[in-house]
């Protein structure tokens, strides 16, 4: 049976059963053989989408206007120094409007309250491209990568190194419960999730089996690991954290040795990106062979042209 998504908002990766992930998936590996079977295409002929950036972006801006555009989509791109955003307007109103106006709206900022606010006021989906609590169209591109490199996602053992708090640490966490993929979280213990999450994030996990572990000793945490995951030490709005993390995360750094102690010589390596050589992972690594983070870039665009694909029609 098909499962139709049209109308829905993509916030987090929460709101969606592990039918419902496997369905953007899916999409997402089709839309990615498309333009190579020479079928040019005009999905989004007609349609117009909101770009709202508070925080800066290079991939998934990039992804959601090629993807939008390339098929006749028009997309808007707003910074909030162009639109008022909360000051001389509410949210909501801004969000009513555009509703009138676009037919689906991407918000990248600080505040998942915002996003919601505006799939509450705006009737036309929302995408979160990035909020402080959640990353997930970025999880959609890793499983996918994941895929296209490995086949398969369940049972595989994934370790994400660093900020265990952060947007995509959470959002890994949540798609890798749903989907069955047995997750170790190794970070300080002061960066590791909140309560509230693991108790939502450890449900998920008793139906699909998943084994979702946190651990502060990074050795043991990536042995075994099929895939060797990182993202900054300081996300975007905690700059003020920098020297601190450097202090607390420096034995977290992906290096060769890391990867080495997976005791697996085919551990495939994932960076959200963008990266900071030298910190969260060494040049030898990121550039190296083991590494997947361009095709993961790339599958960005296709899984997001697959997300709007599903939601807006
Ligand atoms: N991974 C990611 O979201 O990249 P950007 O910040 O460049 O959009
Ligand atoms: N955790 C990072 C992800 C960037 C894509 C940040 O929020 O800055």
């Amino acid at each position: 049976m098909s499962i139709s998504l049209t109308g829905r908002s993509f916030l987090t990766l929460k709101d969606f059963s592990a039918d419902e992930i496997r369905t953007f998936l899916s999409r997402a590996h089709e839309v990615k053989q498309e333009p190579r079977n020479g079928k040019p295409r005009s999905r989004f002929a007609g349609k117009n989408l909101a770009l709202l950036f508070e925080k800066r972006s290079t991939r998934t801006r990039c992804a959601f206007e090629t993807a939008f555009g390339e098929e006749g989509g028009n997309s808007v791109f707003l910074s909030t120094a162009d639109i008022h955003l909360g000051a001389k307007e509410t949210l909501e109103d801004t969000a009513r409007v555009f509703g009138r106006m676009f037919d689906g709206i991407q918000y990248r900022g600080f505040g998942q309250q915002i996003a919601e606010t505006f799939a509450k006021y705006s009737g036309v989906p929302v995408y979160n491209g990035l909020t402080n609590s959640y990353h997930p169209t970025q999880v959609l591109a890793d499983f996918m990568t994941i895929e296209d490199r490995l086949g398969i996602l369940r049972g595989l053992n994934l370790c994400y190194v660093g900020d265990g708090r952060n947007n995509v640490a959470v959002s890994l966490a949540i798609g890798c419960a749903k989907l069955g993929i047995n997750l170790t979280i190794a970070s300080p213990q002061e960066l590791r999730p909140s309560r509230g999450l693991l108790d939502d994030v450890e449900q998920s996990a008793a139906k699909t089996d998943a084994k979702i572990r946190y651990t502060s000793d990074v050795g043991d945490g990536v042995n075994g690991a099929n895939v060797l995951y990182t993202d900054v030490w300081t996300s975007m709005g905690e700059e003020s954290e920098v020297e601190h993390r450097k202090e607390i995360l420096t034995k977290y750094q992906v290096n060769a040795g890391l990867m080495e102690q997976t005791g697996k010589p085919d551990t495939i390596f994932l960076h959200c990106l963008p990266a900071v050589r030298g910190q969260e992972v060494t040049a030898n690594v990121i550039d190296g062979p083991q590494s997947a983070v361009w095709d993961q870039a790339e599958n960005r665009k296709h899984s997001i042209k697959a997300l709007m694909l599903e939601t807006m029609f």
